[in-house]
């Protein structure tokens, strides 16, 4: 039989691979220095992110996934334990609880953005609770300010998990600078991407020497105990580099979504709500939409080429994959944020016609 679906005419990668030029230099210094986790490489690589970031400590991880299982030790959790977070984030960040053996106990979204609900907050905090993950996802700002606050006045540690979130900034300060302990991944589709890696930072000496004791098998000192999860000296090699291209990488993202905003006109689809001094890093453009069924216009993007994490990622409460179904709570706001959204790829290798295209079609779609 004859193949029937069609191609896309064209077809937007959603997948950005940074290159450049000094890539090759940097690693082969870290060839000469030598490869494991305790290499100076290593070390210079937390240098510069404690510089970029403005952090006291930076601990260097083997990815996004260790960075919340050290976060979680570090603050505390145990077997048994409470550990609250937006079920509206990927599987990765919910399994480090479960790993654990501690609960995770789903808190509701904010109506127009994913930081937690502060309204739905106080009906699930309870004594076994010990920490709160907060996941600004796709790099849109949450209110991480107010959550702060939130966590402080009950005395709830707050991990932020911002995988996404390199260089979104509230107030003038990145978003890391509102967690007791924050979470990145340098995931080869992150904005600083090293293949696999993961840091914590943290302006916390205490919890950054709890991080950093578990990521190295306790010291190895048979009192402590501990696993491996340090980062290997390459991918730090290509973070040191990587990182001084991260601010030109972002206004690139920036120019072509305020491209997409500025020429948007479809009355179905419009920004999220912007919070006061919030800055987007645009890992992902989202868009807000009021269909009828959302699935069909992802769908119709995605055939005419333009792909959504939404339909990539099968988006949706944690509680409704069966790994995470007996930890259910209804979260009737995150599930319509997710039904109500897409996402739309900005990096910088697209182009302006790109970028044409895309808004270009999201303006022809009609609703059947
Ligand atoms: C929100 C979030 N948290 C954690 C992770 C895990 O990061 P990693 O793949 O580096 O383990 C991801 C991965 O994409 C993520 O999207």
């Amino acid at each position: 039989m004859a193949e029937t679906t069609q191609k896309p005419k064209r077809v937007i990668s959603d997948k950005y691979r940074a290159s450049h030029e000094d890539d090759a230099s940097s690693l082969s210094a870290a060839l000469e220095r030598g490869l494991s986790g305790t290499s100076d490489t290593v070390t210079d690589y937390e240098t510069a992110l404690k510089g970029y970031f403005g952090s006291r400590n930076a601990i260097a991880l083997s990815s996004g996934g260790a960075a919340i299982t050290v976060a979680l030790v570090a603050a505390g959790v145990k077997a048994g334990d409470e550990v609250l977070l937006t079920p509206t984030c990927p599987l990765c960040t919910v399994y480090p609880i479960m790993d654990m053996g501690a609960k995770p106990v789903f808190v509701d979204t904010r109506p127009d953005g994913f930081g937690v609900d502060l309204e739905d907050l106080p009906r699930v905090v309870t004594p076994r609770t010990r920490a709160i993950i907060e996941i600004p996802m796709w790099g849109m700002p949450t209110q991480v300010d107010e959550l702060q606050q939130a966590a402080r006045k009950a005395g709830i540690p707050l991990i932020l998990d911002l995988a996404h979130s390199h260089g979104s900034t509230l107030h003038g300060r990145p978003l890391s600078a509102y967690g007791d302990l924050s979470c990145f991944s340098t995931h080869e589709r992150k904005p600083l991407a090293t293949g696999e890696g993961g840091f914590i930072l943290t302006d916390n000496d205490d919890l950054a020497k709890r991080c950093r004791d578990y990521s190295r098998f306790g010291n190895l000192n048979g009192r402590d105990f501990g696993l491996n999860f340090k980062l290997g000296a390459l991918a730090a090699a290509l973070g040191t580099s990587r990182i001084k291209y991260l601010d030109a990488q972002l206004a690139a993202r920036r120019q072509n979504a305020e491209r997409v905003l500025s020429r948007l006109e479809h009355p179905n689809v419009r920004p999220f709500t912007q919070i006061p001094g919030a800055q987007h890093n645009y890992y992902f453009l989202t868009l807000r939409t009021s269909f009828k069924d959302n699935r069909r216009f992802i769908d119709y993007l995605d055939e005419n080429g333009v792909p959504s994490d939404i339909k990539r990622y099968g988006c949706r409460c944690l509680y409704d994959f069966p790994t995470v179904a007996q930890y259910r709570r209804d979260c009737p706001q995150g599930e319509r944020l997710l039904n109500s959204m897409t996402t739309i790829p900005v990096h910088p290798s697209l182009t302006k016609d790109d970028m044409d295209y895309i808004v270009g079609l999201i303006n022809a779609y009609r609703e059947g």
